[in-house]
């Protein structure tokens, strides 16, 4: 048996951990967190996250070998291998604010182990991090005067939110990242013998560390540029009349390109994506890359201007002013299946039609409570309702900003009887049937499509085809 240790209970620390204790009841798992009020809700009936399958991994295995503490500094002596899946966000402040990555607690944490530790130790990076972090994490490890060896391993996950449960039962890979000595090469052993408890041998990869940190951050990268180029043929589909989902389908046919990944939408959210790239592009400019790093930052300019161009596109479709008008968000969790509402576009849209001075009301099944606290001050001028019936009583428009599959299962006849005339709807996510949105009365405007509208010039004024 091995006391394994995640100091981290976040949206990565929890799941992982839930699920490495569920494959391996011989070994026990424990995750700690500074943050009391997380600690208590993971051992509580009321998870912290909301996650499509997660409570029933974590009922299964909590107080058998899955712990939950606030003892930081007692479960760092007791373990053998720690994973670091504390939060490394973007930096806000002094050097390299906006892009590099923010190692604070990331330092702090090696320092604990340091400071806690009378044993050897594996210590596995699990965070997102900028290549070579784990020479400083060695670095800091290694500088005791008590004769203990640390091992650092790369690990990075993976998962993405409303799919963790999934994602982590069957990944696609695991990367595991070591030094080429014999002892790095032992602790890639360690780490790969858990995941073997579930996960089939030939998807757990080793790798050399450097590969194993870069290959996070591309992934990302790639992923996010595959949603910024096809909001990027969005944009020209709204031009030219072409179906911006027709197109995704036709080019995803090409076994080269493929099909995942190709949804048009308000842009990109969550907290990894855009961090990750900033942080990408902040390594470029380290090592003198400058094309590079332009290139990669590109990716969130084109987010950026998807969600600008979404905002504007509402307020000349209402007539030049959303002043006063009642719009019903549907929706602000940064996709489906999570309550995550971290750098989610949703968010943007919103702040940006309050600067229109549009009177909101923000509907969505799990989300609200992370809204409101991401709204801050902001949260005051806006009605929070979760019942979209509700919400879009009395609006002059809908706007869908996540892609919620109930969304698509509402009576959206008996939500136009209750809605100001002409009635708007501008979907975001291409999740809604236009064609009956549009019989029933509404003007539809959707991502990468042509509107549907009930006015002579078909929505095209101000609009014009070139
Ligand atoms: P999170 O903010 O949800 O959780 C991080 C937790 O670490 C917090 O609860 C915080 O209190 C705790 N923490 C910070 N410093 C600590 C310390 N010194 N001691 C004890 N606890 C401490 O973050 P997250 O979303 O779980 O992400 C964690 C890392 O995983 C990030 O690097 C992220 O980029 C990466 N990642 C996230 C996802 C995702 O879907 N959220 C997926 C893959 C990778
Ligand atoms: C993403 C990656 O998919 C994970 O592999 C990675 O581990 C994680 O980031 C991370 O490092 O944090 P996540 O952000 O949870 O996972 O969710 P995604 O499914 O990737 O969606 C990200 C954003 O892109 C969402 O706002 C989603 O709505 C949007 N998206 C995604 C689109 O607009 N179109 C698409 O076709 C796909």
């Amino acid at each position: 048996m091995a006391n394994i240790l995640c100091i981290g209970a976040g949206y990565v620390g929890g799941p992982t951990m839930a699920i490495v204790a569920k494959h391996c009841p011989h070994h026990r798992v424990v995750v700690v967190d500074s943050n009391a009020t997380r600690i208590a809700a993971w051992q509580s009936a009321d998870l912290p996250i909301y996650e499509p399958g997660l409570e029933e991994v974590v009922l299964g295995a909590r107080d058998r070998n899955l712990f939950f503490s606030t003892e930081v500094n007692r479960h760092i002596a007791e373990a053998d291998v720690i994973f670091v899946s504390v939060n490394t966000p973007t930096k806000s402040f002094g050097q390299g604010a906006g892009k590099a990555a923010d190692l604070q607690f990331w330092e702090k944490t090696a320092r604990q182990i340091l400071e806690n530790s009378t044993s050897p130790k594996i210590v596995v990076e699990k965070s997102t991090l900028p290549v070579r972090t784990a020479e400083a994490m060695e670095y800091i490890l290694n500088s005791n005067t008590r004769g203990l060896h640390f091992d650092v391993v790369s690990n990075p996950e993976f998962l993405a939110e409303g799919t963790a449960i999934r994602d982590m039962e069957q990944p696609d890979r695991v990367l595991v990242g070591g030094r080429e000595t014999p002892s790095g090469q032992k602790a890639v052993e360690v780490i790969s013998e858990i995941y073997a408890n579930w996960v089939p041998k030939e998807r757990i990869i080793a790798t050399n560390i450097w590969s194993s940190e870069l290959s996070k951050l591309a992934a990302n990268a790639f992923l996010a540029q595959r949603v910024s180029s096809i909001n990027a043929i969005a944009a020209i589909c709204e031009k030219t009349e072409a179906h911006v989902v027709e197109v995704a389908h036709a080019i995803g046919l090409d076994r080269r390109i493929g099909p995942n990944f190709l949804k048009a939408s308000i842009g990109f959210g969550g907290s990894c994506f855009q961090k990750d790239i900033l942080n990408l592009v902040y390594l470029c400019e380290y090592y003198g890359l400058y094309e590079v790093a332009n290139y990669w930052e590109q990716v969130i300019k084109m987010n950026d201007h998807q969600q600008s161009r979404f905002v504007s596109n509402m307020v000349s479709t209402m007539f030049n002013t959303v002043a006063g008008k009642r719009i019903a968000l549907f929706g602000v969790a940064f996709k489906a299946n999570t309550s995550d509402t971290r750098e989610s576009p949703a968010l943007n849209v919103c702040r940006a039609l309050l600067e229109e001075r549009a009177e909101l009301v923000l509907t969505d099944p799990h989300a609200l409570a992370n809204a409101r606290a991401d709204l801050g001050a902001l949260a005051q001028r806006i009605t929070f309702e979760p019942d979209p019936y509700v919400a879009a009583k009395g609006a002059h428009a809908i706007a869908l900003l996540t892609d919620w599959a109930d969304y698509a299962k509402l009576d959206y006849s008996q939500i136009y009887q209750n809605m100001v005339k002409p009635a708007f709807i501008f979907d975001g996510r291409n999740l809604l049937n236009h064609r009956q949105l549009h019989e029933v009365g509404f003007n539809v405007h959707a991502i990468g499509k042509p509107p549907l509208t009930h006015s002579a010039n078909n929505g095209y004024a101000g609009n014009q085809r070139f």
